[in-house]
């Protein structure tokens, strides 16, 4: 049967190993594939949509489990508050009949191997069925979508975007998002749109509502498209390479930008300090049937016999502008990590200038809306007096999206940009001196 116990416990287990060991949501989720191998392919799904559901959510759960159990729930108590983050979960935002919810619940309690969690499972039925009971007034006590972010990242948004934005940001955070796929040039949009139930999107893409088993989707085997965020979409065709061109890509696994370039027949060197994200970089090549050459290097310590003309720079970043995928991130990450990966992006920021021809192109992103990873870093970087200018993005150059470039000529796309919303990323094009 679907949605069972054993779903629970694995979800319970996904559960812990991010926001009690720190894991990455789709490592963590791989391991659990793994430790829980005989769920089948639904299992897997409802697993992935509840814990997902459950980080989106987790400042409000947190606060009605809060309000709840006053004195109840003591640090040691972490599982029973796991399991009934979990359970809230499904009763307020996940079509689980209450029933359903609650019994798991307090079965997946009840097989916990401390006495102590076991002896909880009184307490989980009563906050469970008190929510179910008192839905509506909980509902709106507990409403505010803020309370789902750590102070520090809204704190971040408000100083830089004002608190209009940043409530706007919130709510899209909430959604599902829908899955985005890049076209290969010259295939035909409205068919692929019409074949696979989605809708055109700017820049050769394709929307879809849902992203089910990507893998069994008609043209996935045959390499007619790729996966790519509709703001992901946006770095590589503002290089502005063409058939030919030599085009450096840094940071480049598992490769999107990288086969937009070889799609358009540019001359593609990919590098990547991971080996194991390159050998799903050479497998996405592959299955495109796209040639790329591929470098296992560190960039800080990589110099390429000539410089390129065209650089893209995709710097590891907190991915804060991924959240509605990756809602793991606001509770694993903290400002000194942040901290640390600016030190990182300044370096292979200034390696990448070192990379670049006389005249050349560089684009510098991030899939982040921290302005210590994307603006900032830009103007550390031009006050540090490198030969180095912005070359702003014209509006004509990102049509329908021209609401994405700041004063400066800049690309910041947010969550609530273009209907049904997009990553936000942050996109600076600069071109150094002859
Ligand atoms: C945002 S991801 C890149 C996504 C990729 N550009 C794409 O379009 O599919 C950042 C990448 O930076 C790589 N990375 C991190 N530090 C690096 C370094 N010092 N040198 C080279 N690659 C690095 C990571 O392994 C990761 O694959």
């Amino acid at each position: 049967m679907v949605h069972d116990l054993k779903s629970r416990l694995a979800a319970l287990y996904l559960l812990e190993q991010i926001l009690d060991r720190g894991q990455a949501l789709d490592g963590a989720f791989e391991n659990c594939c793994r430790k829980f191998s005989d769920l089948d392919q639904r299992d897997r799904a409802f697993i992935r949509f509840l814990v997902t559901t459950c980080l989106r959510r987790l400042g409000q759960l947190d606060a009605i489990i809060n309000f709840c159990t006053p004195r109840n729930l003591t640090p040691k108590q972490v599982k029973v508050r796991h399991i009934l983050q979990l359970g809230l979960t499904q009763l307020l935002y996940m079509e689980v009949p209450a029933h359903a919810a609650v019994d798991s619940s307090v079965r997946l309690a009840d097989q916990q191997k401390n006495q102590s969690d076991r002896q909880l499972k009184g307490l989980v039925n009563a906050v469970l069925r008190r929510v179910d009971r008192e839905r509506d007034v909980f509902a709106e006590k507990f409403a505010d979508p803020f309370l789902n972010l750590p102070r520090w990242l809204r704190n971040s948004w408000i100083e830089r975007f004002g608190k209009g934005p940043a409530h706007r940001i919130m709510p899209a955070l909430q959604q599902e998002p829908p899955l985005d796929l890049t076209l290969k040039p010259g295939e035909d949009p409205a068919g692929w749109a019409d074949k696979l139930g989605g809708e055109v999107t700017p820049f050769n893409g394709v929307r879809l509502a849902r992203a089910g088993q990507v893998d069994k989707l008609p043209g996935f085997e045959e390499g007619h498209w790729w996966v790519q965020d509709l703001a992901a979409r946006l770095p590589a065709g503002l290089l502005g390479a063409g058939p030919g061109d030599r085009v450096l890509d840094l940071c480049a696994a598992p490769g999107g930008k990288a086969a937009q370039s070889a799609a358009k027949g540019c001359r593609v060197t990919a590098v990547d300090v991971s080996e194991k994200r390159l050998r799903r970089l050479r497998e996405n090549m592959q299955r495109l049937a796209l040639e790329v050459e591929v470098v296992t290097a560190d960039v800080t310590d990589y110099a390429p016999e000539e410089p390129f003309p065209y650089v893209l720079l995709d710097a590891p970043c907190s991915s804060s502008g991924t959240l509605r995928r990756h809602p793991d991130m606001a509770w694993t990450k903290t400002p000194e990590d942040v901290e640390s990966l600016v030190a990182l992006q300044r370096r292979v920021l200034e390696a990448a200038v070192k990379m670049l021809a006389p005249g050349g192109t560089l684009i510098y992103c991030v899939c982040s809306m921290e302005a210590g990873e994307g603006p900032d870093q830009i103007r550390t970087l031009l006050e540090s007096g490198v030969p180095l200018n912005r070359d702003s993005i014209r509006p004509e150059e990102v049509p329908g999206l021209e609401e994405c470039i700041g004063p400066d000529g800049d690309i910041q796309t947010l969550p609530y940009h273009y209907p049904g919303g997009m990553d936000g990323f942050y996109i600076c094009r600069l071109k150094k001196d002859r």
